[in-house]
């Protein structure tokens, strides 16, 4: 099972299992990862599982939609390496998948 690493705005850092084909959001709020709310259960309609992926791995996932585009947006903190954690797919190949918190969530 493919293991994914949050890691807070404070730096506090979380490493969980995440399950092929359930997305990254779920791998968090099922393991209980701080800073992401998921309101909207993971329908791109929040924002609330706003993350920053490690640069090395940003080519490494499937490009973002044009809603996921159009919520990252609305997001106060957003950068080039900004996703949605639901998203993002889980799949072995992510096996090390590393995202950190914006400040605003925690
Ligand atoms: S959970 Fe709402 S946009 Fe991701």
């Amino acid at each position: 099972m493919p293991k994914v690493v949050f890691i807070t705005h404070a730096g506090a850092r979380h490493q969980v299992d995440a399950a092929a084909g359930e997305s990254l959001m779920r791998a968090a709020v099922d393991n209980g990862v701080p800073g992401i709310d998921a309101d909207c259960g993971g329908m791109c309609a929040c924002a609330t599982c706003h993350v920053f992926v490690e640069p090395d791995w940003v080519a490494r996932l499937a490009a973002p939609s044009q809603q996921e585009e159009e919520m990252l947006n609305f997001t106060a903190e957003r950068r080039e390496t900004s996703r949605l954690a639901c998203q993002i797919q889980i799949v072995d190949a992510l096996d090390g998948l590393t995202v950190l918190m914006p400040e605003g969530q925690h």
